[in-house]
């Protein structure tokens, strides 16, 4: 990888992509990990850049209206705050003159220029060359949208030596520590509501792991496979073939769950569900054989929520949470849901906790990242 290290940048004009795409509600930015995450490389430049100039998206902007839900004036005005420096925001007009007369710029949402033929989300290549006019070198530190091959993070890149920041590096030291010379026992854990979103993982990582906890939602298509009946719960039946498949292949490695809590919040032994049933969180039983199996691993990837747990069915998530914490194993958390769950219930954790969701995920799937550059 190349790295920030590697970079001249004494006396230059920095452009920097970290991905700032964070959750706002009311004029609030609800989750701040991603920007204090982007300080150790925004710091760094800042020792020896002439200066810097930082891009940028936020959410996915479709019309006029998403311009006024998705400025990043809230991330500037916060980011100054927290570093104690002005930060000139720049909104694309008289560009040259605020880069000349600032040492620092924040340029509004890149995703603005998708309101033209999508320019920044294909990578249109006149739109790259504009954004790599405003500097000299290019650093991408934005690690969650690195499997996303847009105009200001890898288009650019073709324009400007390029390297990538410090959380980059970091995130991908990281996710390789789950995909070669694991510590063992390796114990993966999936969630969520649906097969299809893991899928690809499940593939990458079953010859690697000693133990595949098929959790949450995803679970009951595999136990309908298994025989057992799951009622109404959901089920993605477009996959039963694949789970036949993996069942049989890897019924060593594979842990499903024994006891879950079901629509009147009462809990049920799984061979014990009828036709009308739906199972929304796991129970106590799964938890403790979950227990055992976390407690002798030494590396454990979890991703997806256990149950509902927006919904109420918060017990399984709450507990393995707690599980996690309490192991000694070296855990790696990914998942917009999951992240969101740690900071509900778990905020006081030795978790390596990845900004991106969706990049993470496609890591571990084996996919070359495009702003992970070589
Ligand atoms: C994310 O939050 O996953 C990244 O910022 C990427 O956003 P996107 O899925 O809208 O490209």
């Amino acid at each position: 990888m190349k790295t920030i290290k590697e970079a001249n940048i004494y006396n230059k004009s920095v452009i920097i992509r970290f991905d700032y795409n964070v959750p706002v509600e009311n004029g609030k930015i609800m989750d701040d990990t991603r920007i204090i995450s982007s300080l150790k490389t925004l710091n760094y430049v800042l020792k020896s850049a002439k200066k810097v100039i930082i891009l940028s998206h936020m959410g996915r902007v479709k019309d006029e209206e998403d311009k006024k839900k998705y400025s990043l004036k809230i991330v500037c005005d916060y980011l100054s705050k927290l570093i104690d420096k002005k930060i000139a925001f720049c909104d694309y007009t008289n560009v040259e003159e605020t880069i000349n007369n600032n040492e620092i710029i924040m340029m509004e949402n890149t995703r603005f220029f998708d309101l033209d033929n999508n320019k920044e989300s294909n990578s249109d290549e006149e739109l790259s060359k504009y954004f790599a006019s405003f500097g000299d070198i290019f650093i991408n530190d934005a690690f969650g949208t690195c499997h996303r091959n847009n105009a200001s993070n890898v288009g650019i890149s073709k324009f400007l030596p390029s390297y990538n920041g410090f959380l980059v590096e970091e995130e991908i030291n990281n996710l390789d520590k789950l995909l070669d010379n694991v510590k063992r026992p390796y114990t993966v854990i999936m969630g969520g509501a649906k097969v299809s979103d893991k899928l690809k993982v499940i593939n990458n990582l079953i010859e690697k792991v000693d133990y595949l906890i098929i959790s949450g939602g995803m679970a009951y298509t595999f136990l309908k496979v298994k025989g057992y009946n799951i009622g109404k719960s959901i089920c993605e039946d477009e996959y039963i073939d694949y789970a036949k498949k993996l069942i049989k292949n890897y019924s060593d490695k594979i842990v499903l769950i024994e006891d879950n809590y079901i629509e009147d919040k009462s809990i049920k032994n799984i061979e014990e569900m009828d036709d009308n049933n739906i199972g929304y969180d796991i129970g106590p039983k799964t938890i403790e054989c979950y227990k055992e199996i976390i407690n002798k691993s030494k590396t454990v990837f979890y991703n997806g929520p256990m149950g509902l747990f927006e919904k109420g069915y918060e017990y399984g998530t709450k507990e393995i949470l707690k599980l996690l914490n309490d192991s000694k194993a070296f855990v790696v958390i990914g998942g917009g849901d999951t992240v969101s769950a740690v900071n509900k219930y778990q905020k006081e954790n030795h978790f390596t906790i990845s900004t991106g969701g969706g990049a993470s995920l496609e890591y571990l799937e084996g996919k070359k990242l495009p702003g992970v550059f070589l």
